[in-house]
C-alpha cells in the first residue's frame, strides 16, 4: 500500500533531500504544483509569474510512517509563519503548502496545522489545498543534493541527520501489535460460525491489545444500527442510517477516520471523553451488516495504518 502527499517547503533541492531521509518514504520527486501554466520550465517558474510552488511529491508506506509524523517532520523544515520566503529564497514559488490528493487526509492536515499554530500563537502562512496540478521539474533538479553534495541548500545539514534518526515508532509498533492481533483472531475465528460470539471476542481482543476508550460493534437491524458487543463505558443503543460517524460509515459504505470528533458534523457523543474515532463497515457480500466503532480519548489516534488492519480484521468475521 502506498499513499501520497505533496509538500511545498521552500527551495525543493533541500526539501527533497530532507524528506528522502525519512524511514517509510518510498519515492520523492521535485516539481511545480498548483500554478496556472501547463508544463512550466524551471526558468518560467523562476520568474514568479506562473503561480507554481516548488513542491516535493512524497510517496510513503503508511505501515511505516503516518501522515501525522510526516507533517511533524515538515514543520521541522519550514518556518510556517514566513510568507513567500524560506531561508534567503523569496517569492511565491517558495511559499509553503500542503497539497493533498486524498480528501480523507484533510482533517489530519487541519489537526496538524492547529497544533503547530498553538506553538506560535499566530495563524500560519502554510496553504492547505487539494493538489490541482503537479509537473515534475527537469531531471537535473531531481535528487539535486545527492548529485551535487556541495550544492546550495537553505536547510542545515543537521536536519538531514535528524530525519534519518527519527522513525515513526508509534506506527511501527502499532503494525507489530496488529499483526499479532490478526493472528490471534484468525485462530479464534477458525471454524466459528457465530458472528455475535466472534464480535464479543473481537471487541475484547482489541481492547486488551490497545486499551482504547470504547471498542465495539453496532449491528444493522432494520433501518438502524443497534448496539452490539463492546468493551468500554455504556453507549447509545440506536443510531439512525446516515447519523453520526457510525451511521455515515454505513451509508457511505466506507471506513471513516475522524481525528477530531468535534470537527465531524453530526458526531454522536456517547461519551464526552471520546476525542477521535474510526468506524469500519462489516460486510456480508456487498452489504453492510454491522460497523466496528473504536473511540480514543486522544486526538488523531487512528490513521491509514489502523484502517488497513481493522478492515482486514473485520473480514475474518463470518
Ligand atoms: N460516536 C459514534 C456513536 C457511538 S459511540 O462512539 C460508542 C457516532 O458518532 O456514530
Amino acid at each position: 500500500m502506498q499513499k501520497e502527499i505533496y509538500l511545498a517547503a521552500g527551495c525543493f533541492w533541500g526539501a527533497e533531500h530532507f524528506f528522502k531521509q525519512i524511514d517509510g518514504v518510498t519515492l520523492t520527486q521535485v516539481g511545480f504544483a498548483n500554478g496556472h501554466t501547463d508544463n512550466p520550465t524551471y526558468q518560467e517558474v523562476y520568474t514568479d509569474t506562473t503561480g507554481h510552488a516548488e513542491t516535493v511529491r512524497i510517496q510513503y508506506d503508511p505501515l511505516r510512517v503516518g501522515l501525522s509524523f510526516l507533517l511533524q517532520m515538515y514543520f521541522k523544515a519550514v518556518d510556517p509563519t514566513s510568507l513567500n520566503q524560506q531561508g534567503e529564497d523569496r517569492g511565491t514559488r517558495y511559499r509553503t503548502g500542503i497539497y493533498y490528493v486524498d480528501p480523507d487526509d484533510l482533517p489530519f492536515i487541519n489537526y496538524a496545522m492547529s497544533e503547530e499554530a498553538k506553538k506560535y500563537g499566530l495563524p500560519l502562512c502554510v496553504e492547505v489545498l487539494p493538489l490541482r496540478n503537479f509537473y515534475p521539474a527537469e531531471e537535473y533538479h531531481q535528487d539535486y543534493l545527492a548529485k551535487n553534495p556541495d550544492g546550495y541548500c537553505h536547510l542545515p545539514v543537521a536536519l538531514f541527520e535528524y530525519a534519518r534518526n527519527n522513525k515513526d515508532t508509534r506506527t511501527q509498533q502499532k503494525v507489530q501489535q496488529y499483526e499479532l492481533l490478526l493472528k490471534q483472531f484468525a485462530a479464534m475465528a477458525d471454524g466459528e460460525t457465530d458472528t455475535l460470539a466472534l464480535m464479543a471476542n473481537a471487541a475484547a481482543l482489541i481492547y486488551e491489545t490497545f486499551h482504547f476508550w470504547w471498542t465495539g460493534f453496532y449491528r444493522v437491524v432494520g433501518e438502524e444500527l443497534l448496539l452490539g458487543p463492546f468493551q468500554g463505558p455504556v453507549a447509545c443503543m440506536h443510531i439512525g442510517y446516515g447519523k453520526g460517524v457510525c451511521g455515515t460509515a454505513w451509508k457511505e459504505n466506507r471506513t471513516l477516520l475522524v481525528p477530531d470528533v468535534e470537527a465531524f458534523p453530526g458526531h454522536i457523543a456517547c461519551s464526552a471523553a471520546s476525542r477521535s474515532e474510526i468506524v469500519v463497515p462489516v460486510h456480508n457480500g456487498n452489504q453492510v451488516v454491522a460497523v466496528l466503532d473504536i473511540d480514543s480519548q486522544h486526538l488523531a489516534t487512528f490513521d491509514a495504518c489502523d484502517r488497513h488492519y481493522l478492515e482486514a480484521f473485520v473480514r475474518q468475521l463470518p
